[in-house]
């Protein structure tokens, strides 16, 4: 057989998708695992958008789209910007994708060319890096602080911007923290960034509406650098869509215009079905979300209590997503009998086994002495993955 290419040697498998993957296999052989390894939410897609989907079928939505999404989801698209964010795009601006994922992924190839620096706020997102990767870009993480709630500063921002640097993305609310930028901490970062009217910014609003602060902003919001901002946002997480994969992007033509080229040669148009119940979705209010929210902040403060209650785990408390994000390295260097941790993948696969809960080392999302925790279970499965967890490490010396 043929050798593989260079880039698929220097891609790593994502890191969520590979726990889940290894809870799923153990729950197969009859383990009673409780996966808190993925992002999504557990709630089924609300009644009036599967609704839109059957209707679509019904009347032959079969065809192929158009590259960049039907002009109607486009235009409520742009609807939703002027009435949720007061920002005015115009349907050129916007192109419908494959998931929130391939938005990102057009992006980045859009704009970066071989060599060159991507700012990563760290903590970030698993597939930033990879696709960063994939465009022949290089990741440049910027360390933020979990007493400065994982928020990178301008001062930071600042200094990591070299004449190499071409992009610099960031997800508000954050996965992995749940951190969420406020309108003042935005304009400050923007500050810096019209000061390099070279750079593009890309916004990933994707936790947009699990948001406990009361508001989400958007760094879009500031005239200043409004033509370097590529806003990344979809149905994913806000309608409990995540397997009818849309999403979309916000940004200048010209960008907007390569993003459907890239597009138009890949996957083309998303599924004709998947738009129309996102259309449903995006034009119908954020009534579910909001559901959604209360039962997430319930769970936020359940867990920040439960897992509070174990030591050496240094919690902050997120204002978004649905994720907490610990520091978990005093564990580092302890034993259960023969089985020693020394870092954050090996204890993610001690609690795997000893605990049966799945969860995902800080690694992949640049945070090494960090364990990922998703609360987008049950009230009943979060708190009994708490107490196995606590048994679990307590056995460690
Ligand atoms: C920060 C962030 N951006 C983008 C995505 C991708 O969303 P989608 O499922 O719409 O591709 C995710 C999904 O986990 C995410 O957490």
């Amino acid at each position: 057989m043929g050798s593989l290419s260079g880039r698929i040697s220097h891609l790593s498998e994502s890191e969520t998708l590979k726990m889940s993957k290894l809870s799923r296999e153990l729950n197969a052989k009859g383990f009673d695992v409780i996966n808190l390894s993925l992002g999504e939410p557990d709630f089924p897609t609300p009644t009036h958008i599967k609704e839109a989907a059957k209707k679509a079928i019904d009347e032959n939505y079969s065809y192929y789209t158009p590259v960049a999404g039907y002009q109607d989801l486009r235009e409520a698209v742009c609807a939703k910007f002027k009435r949720e964010n007061g920002l005015s795009y115009s349907p050129a601006e916007i192109i419908v994708s494959t998931g929130a994922k391939q938005s990102i992924y057009n992006a980045v190839l859009s704009i970066v060319n071989p060599g060159d620096d991507v700012i990563l706020p760290a903590p970030y997102w698993v597939s930033y890096a990879e696709i960063v990767r994939m465009a022949e870009g290089n990741p440049v993480p910027v360390k933020t602080a979990i007493g400065n709630d994982f928020k990178i500063t301008p001062a930071q921002l600042e200094k990591a911007i070299t004449p190499r640097t071409r992009l610099i993305m960031f997800s508000s609310p954050c996965n992995p923290t749940g951190s969420v930028y406020s309108a003042d901490e935005l304009k400050d970062l923007a500050a810096v960034i019209s000061m390099h009217p070279e750079i593009f910014v890309l916004s990933d609003e994707i936790y947009e509406h699990i948001n406990f602060t009361g508001s989400h902003n958007s760094i879009a919001s500031n005239d200043a650098i409004r033509g370097q901002v590529i806003i990344v946002n979809g149905v994913s997480k806000s309608f409990a869509m995540t397997g009818w994969r849309i999403g979309y992007l916000a940004g200048p033509v010209a960008v907007a215009a390569a993003c459907e080229k890239i597009q138009g040669q890949v996957t083309s148009g998303a599924s004709s079905i998947s738009q129309r119940a996102a259309l449903a979705a995006i034009s119908s209010g954020n009534a579910p979300a909001l559901e959604m929210r209360k039962s997430f902040l319930r769970r936020r403060d359940l867990v920040i209590r439960l897992l509070g209650e174990i030591p050496g785990m240094n919690l902050n408390i997120p204002q978004g997503a649905f994720y907490l994000f610990p520091e978990i390295s005093s564990f580092f260097g302890k034993r259960n009998g023969n089985e020693k941790i020394n870092n954050a993948g090996e204890l993610c696969m001690y609690l795997l086994n000893h605990a049966r809960v799945s969860l995902v080392a800080g690694d992949a999302f640049g945070a090494p002495e960090h364990i990922r925790f998703s609360y987008a279970t049950s009230d009943e499965r979060l708190t009994e993955a708490a107490a196995r967890m606590q048994k679990a490490l307590a056995e460690l010396s």
